[in-house]
């Protein structure tokens, strides 16, 4: 579904990742955020360590806005440029830390963080995903 020429000139474990994470489209990823109830109509969704933004851009289907964010500006820059190619209009990637999240407290309904939390100070990103959360926290899916 990626037009395949820009990802050619990347490494290979790169290049072959993003194929996995694209080829098969993003009903896959859909599914699942269906199944656990992660979507809404006016919902705002923070994906936190979001890579090649496959969950971003699933998210973005089911959800009014998402942000995605990762420390990593070449993943960043990827994933905006097939979000870019996807033609999908609602999700935000910027270059942040899990740590140290840019955002407003309360802002977000739900927060989404898939295979980050092990490699980072999951403590200080916890407090700042519940910083970030409306309500307190209930809405945090890792
Ligand atoms: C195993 S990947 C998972 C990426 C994505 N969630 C997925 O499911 O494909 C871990 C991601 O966490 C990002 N990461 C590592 N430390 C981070 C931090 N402090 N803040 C934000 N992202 C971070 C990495 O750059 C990488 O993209």
């Amino acid at each position: 579904m990626l037009k395949d020429v820009w990802i050619q000139g990347m490494p290979p474990k790169e290049r072959g990742f993003i194929r996995r994470c694209y080829g098969g489209g993003l009903a896959k990823y859909s599914e699942r955020l269906k199944r656990i109830a992660l979507v809404g109509v006016d919902t705002k969704v923070l994906d936190c360590g979001c890579g090649y933004g496959q969950w971003s851009l699933a998210l973005a289907k089911h959800n009014k806005l998402v942000y995605g964010i990762d420390i990593q500006e070449k993943r960043i820059q990827i994933a905006q440029r097939i979000g870019k190619e996807l033609l999908v209009d609602n999700v935000l990637f910027q270059v942040a830390s899990a740590e140290d999240l840019p955002f407003r407290d309360n802002i977000f309904d739900f927060v989404f963080c898939y295979s980050v939390i092990y490699m980072i100070d999951w403590k200080r990103a916890l407090q700042e995903i519940f910083r970030v959360l409306r309500g307190g926290g209930d809405n945090i899916f890792m």
